[in-house]
């Protein structure tokens, strides 16, 4: 049986990620697990369960004890909380807040990141995005990118997809919090956002999802032919 092909999308908050990874998880028919939804589904937990996020070892249990599921296909990709779908409830600003704090847990991310290993080696291939997925998770991926793009640009493009949702929502606070998460990404002991040493760098900033797509494609399929040749 052939190894399943492991595509690993690195990032911060809004280069382009989420939208990337669907995209080509569908074209290339492999599975999605979009890894930042299972950190929200944690918070979410936690926030259920009245725990305070300082507490570490009772985060850490509560993340141990949730059943969570990423069901569907790409495009309606959903995430199951025990069994109850909390797709929606994960993108409330009060989750995306928890949701990096209890990320810095070491415990929580053991855990989380024990689940992705299990997901992303049954079945012929995966394209996960997250922070820690080329470094930490599956450094041995066949493909890294790292997407990446000005904190002003991420934080417009966040700004204009809240705004379907929300009127409660202003540019500047919108780029406070993507600096604030930003920093505790790259500053946490534990995985800290770091770009892979064999990750292909993408800046996003001034390139349509359209361009991005095809470059990623070219690389896939570059590595793809070279693998095959020298089987
Ligand atoms: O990607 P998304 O914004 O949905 O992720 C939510 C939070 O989970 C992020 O702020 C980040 O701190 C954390 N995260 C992480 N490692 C991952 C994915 C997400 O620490 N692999």
């Amino acid at each position: 049986m052939t190894r399943p092909f492991i595509i690993a999308i690195d990032g911060p908050s809004g280069s382009g990620k989420s939208t990337l990874s669907r995209l080509l998880a569908r074209e290339l028919n492999l599975l999605y697990v979009d890894t930042g939804s299972m950190y929200r589904a944690v918070a979410l937990a936690v926030k259920r369960a009245g725990v305070d996020t300082s507490d570490a070892q009772a985060v850490a249990e509560v993340a141990r004890r949730a059943s969570i599921q990423l069901e569907g296909d790409p495009d309606s990709l959903q995430v199951r909380l025990d069994g109850r779908d909390v797709s929606e409830e994960i993108r409330t600003e009060e989750v995306t807040h928890t949701s990096s704090v209890v990320s810095t847990i070491p415990e929580v991310r053991r855990e989380m990141v024990r689940q992705q290993r299990e997901v992303g080696t049954c079945g012929r291939g995966v394209v996960l995005n997250g922070r820690d997925i080329g470094t930490v998770v599956f450094p041995e991926a066949d493909v890294k990118f790292f997407l990446t793009a000005l904190p002003e640009e991420r934080a417009r493009r966040r700004f204009e997809e809240e705004r379907v949702r929300t009127q409660d929502i202003n540019y500047d606070e919108t780029l406070a919090d993507i600096n604030a998460r930003d920093r505790r990404d790259s500053t946490r002991a534990d995985s800290p956002l770091a770009i892979a040493e064999d990750a292909i760098v993408i800046d996003t900033s001034e390139l349509s999802i359209e361009d991005v797509l095809r470059r990623m494609l070219e690389v896939i399929g570059e590595r793809r032919a070279g693998q095959e040749s020298d089987d």
